[in-house]
């Protein structure tokens, strides 16, 4: 008789925790992985050959840029940054503060940024500003999420992992007062008794 095929357990499509936060997944994991494994293709494709040096923003991209340069095939280096963001209750001061600089120069080199989201643009605008200065060869910005009706600043990626529309999002590293980063999936979040997560 032919052994039925182990199935990967599933994560369910919405929880209720029992703070009264709800999350519904988005994204799913699988569907994340591929993306990601498509953009470290396509941008292999558009440098061949040459050295790329990845430059993560702390905490939110911290998983996709790991799972970034591993889809990236040759000679990859990578780094980080941190700036100060959301803080503890998502509210988006505008401002923006570096925490956090790189350990090693970027002048000369063709680098790609990564960062989760790109939401009202202030914090890439923000940084893609300080690297320009540093005079890097070539520099490109990959994100794994855009919510394009929220841009505040003009800012454009040249990579996006996928368009989503104005919803407060969790998981793959995007967080919520620190939680919900190690979530798998993508979930939109909605407060107990629907308050709104003013971002
Ligand atoms: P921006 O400066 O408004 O583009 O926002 C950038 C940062 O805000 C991201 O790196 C995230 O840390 C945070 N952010 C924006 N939207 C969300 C969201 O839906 N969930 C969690 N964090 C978010």
């Amino acid at each position: 008789m032919p052994r039925k095929s182990a199935k990967k357990p599933k994560a369910p499509a919405s929880v209720e925790f029992p703070n009264g936060e709800k999350i519904r997944i988005l994204i799913t994991r699988e569907r994340i992985q591929k993306r990601i494994a498509e953009m470290g293709q396509q941008i292999r494709a558009e440098f061949p050959g040459e050295p790329l040096h990845l430059v993560g923003v702390l905490k939110g991209a911290v998983f996709f840029l790991s799972d970034l340069a591993r889809s990236i095939p040759g000679d990859v280096s990578f780094d980080m940054i941190a700036v100060s963001s959301y803080g503890k209750n998502s509210q988006s001061s505008g401002q923006v503060k570096l925490t956090r600089d790189l350990d090693s120069s970027i002048e000369n080199r063709t680098i790609i940024v990564v960062e989760d989201i790109l939401d009202t643009g202030l914090t890439l605008r923000y940084l893609l500003r300080i690297f320009e200065q540093r005079k890097p060869k070539q520099m490109r910005v990959a994100v794994l999420l855009d919510k394009p009706e929220r841009r505040v600043a003009p800012v454009q990626a040249h990579y996006v992992g996928f368009k989503i529309p104005n919803e407060f999002v969790v998981g793959f590293g995007l967080d919520y007062a620190e939680r919900y980063r190690n979530l798998p999936d993508v979930a939109v979040l909605t407060l107990p008794d629907n308050h709104a997560i003013r971002h």
